[in-house]
């Protein structure tokens, strides 16, 4: 079901309390993760307001409450359960509070987290979040299936997503693709978020002309894998080119790319497009070390991502580059993880999210037998952390002086300070009004800390 098939129960002008709901119908959704998730939850919201459901900010004002939950790492499942445990007294208070879980977690665990705990109500699925108003409605319905699991994907279908975004602001996400062929051997995703499928080009497009009419200035195009983007002989610097040329957006950032897909068609267009197209990119490396890339199913070695690098900064001189490590992979060795110490110096990353291995359901590596203790995997996190701020603090000072252009997206009247993005994807901080929120304004930084640039307005 698409956007604009809204249940007819649930359309605009059909009876709005369906029984047994409170006349406040109250949505509340708490979302972990991904920014696919926080995508997917304002989808949720949308969806539920078109049914004549209100957001709340909280629980206790809820008649539905949805965990949007990512299950990529640590202990998801867990974490849901210890969340809706919290909602046993509310529930208690209101028979008629009904308690859903989505995303990656409801995919991966269906019925088991209704028959594991009672006080969920209904669970669906990452291709099955169009379906909710009307999941939602069945429940209340007085002959209905009390509880729900709704979590089959629709490999078949056509991906059809039109951006549903309330309240979008100056910068907004925008699903282009979803899933992931790749099969990691550590990563849950093609599990939970199923097989790779693009949306038509002109969708993309469509939405971001209305996006901008909205007084959107910056969209993120979103996916998995963003270079695995298809429609029919178009690639994902095609789609790049495509939104730079044919729609006034003012700024394009994308995430995430796979180092293997990273062409230099890619490279050229992102340099031809520089006025639109953010010099960021974010390439998750995972190791430094060939053996256990091999092992990781990455499907490229040590040197062929530094090839890339090499690649992108001969194209690009003045990218800012980000990536994701995996430490403490099944049989890494102090030796291997040396390597990914000795990668994260040599290319000089501006941000880096490293996370401990987690084995995850479904995957290949969590059979591996020699998995690595926790201790070592604790010791070499704070390892790589401490190297890569040692270096960060370097790499920030060369803004110093320079002068950025700020898209400005937040304002405190009352301290008289703004906020914005650079084109670097730098978190800048100066002086001015919420007249400002919108502009791209020239900053000057004056002073540089790793996650945050303080600078002055350069007036013309
Ligand atoms: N354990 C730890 N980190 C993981 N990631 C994905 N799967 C796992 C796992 N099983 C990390 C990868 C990926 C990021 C989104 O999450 O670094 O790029
Ligand atoms: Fe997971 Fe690998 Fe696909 Fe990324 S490319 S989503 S890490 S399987």
């Amino acid at each position: 079901m698409t956007q604009c098939e809204i249940p007819p129960s649930l359309a605009l002008n059909s009876d709005p309390t369906p029984t047994g709901v409170r006349p406040d119908r109250g949505v509340f959704i708490s979302t972990y993760g991904c920014q696919m998730n926080v995508n997917d939850s304002e989808r949720m919201m949308s969806l539920m307001e078109m049914a004549n459901f209100t957001p709340v900010d909280r629980p206790e004002d809820a008649s539905v409450i949805i965990i949007n939950a990512c299950s990529v790492r640590e202990k998801p499942v867990q974490k849901v359960y210890s969340e809706v445990g919290l909602y046993r007294k509310l529930k208690k208070e209101n028979p008629f509070l009904r308690i859903g879980v989505a995303g990656c977690v409801g995919q991966q665990e269906k019925e088991n987290l209704i028959k594991n705990q009672p006080l969920i109500d209904f669970v669906f699925g990452t291709d099955n979040i169009d379906e909710l108003p009307l999941i939602v409605a069945r429940l209340y319905e007085e002959d209905g299936p009390g509880k729900a699991v709704e979590a089959r994907f629709k490999h078949r279908e056509p991906y059809h997503v039109e951006t549903l975004v309330r309240n979008p602001g100056v910068s907004t996400f925008v699903n282009i693709m979803k899933g992931c062929d790749n099969f990691c051997s550590f990563c849950i995703v093609p599990f939970t978020r199923g097989r790779e499928k693009s949306r038509p080009l002109q969708h993309v497009l469509t939405d971001v002309r209305h996006l901008v009419k909205r007084g959107v200035r910056e969209v993120t195009l979103l996916g998995q894998n963003v270079n695995s983007y298809r429609d029919d002989d178009m690639d994902f610097a095609d789609l790049l080119a495509a939104v730079a040329t044919q729609t006034d957006i003012q700024r394009i950032r994308y995430t995430t790319s796979h180092p293997k897909d990273f062409n230099e068609k890619l490279v050229e267009t992102m340099a031809k497009h520089q006025n639109k197209i953010c010099e960021y990119i974010h390439l998750p490396f995972q190791s430094g070390n060939t053996d256990v890339l091999a092992r990781m199913n990455r499907g490229y070695s040590r040197e062929d991502y530094l090839r890339k690098i090499e690649m992108i900064k001969k194209g690009l001189p003045d990218v800012v580059l980000s990536t994701d490590i995996i430490v403490g992979f099944p049989g890494e060795t102090e030796e291997q993880f040396n390597d990914t110490v000795s990668l994260v110096e040599e290319v000089a990353f501006e941000t880096m999210f490293a996370f401990k291995y987690s084995p995850r359901p479904f995957t290949k590596a969590a059979r591996f037998e020699d998995q690595v203790d926790e201790d070592a995997k604790q010791s070499r996190l704070v390892r790589l952390i401490e190297a890569h701020e040692t270096q960060a603090f370097e790499i920030v000072k060369k803004y110093e002086g320079q002068v950025l252009e700020v898209l400005v997206d937040r304002a405190e009247d009352a301290t008289g300070k703004v906020s914005g993005r650079s084109t670097q994807n730098k978190n800048v901080h100066f002086l001015g009004s919420s007249a400002d929120i919108g502009k791209l304004v020239p900053v000057r930084v004056m002073k540089a800390f790793p996650n945050v640039l303080r600078g002055e307005r350069v007036m013309s």
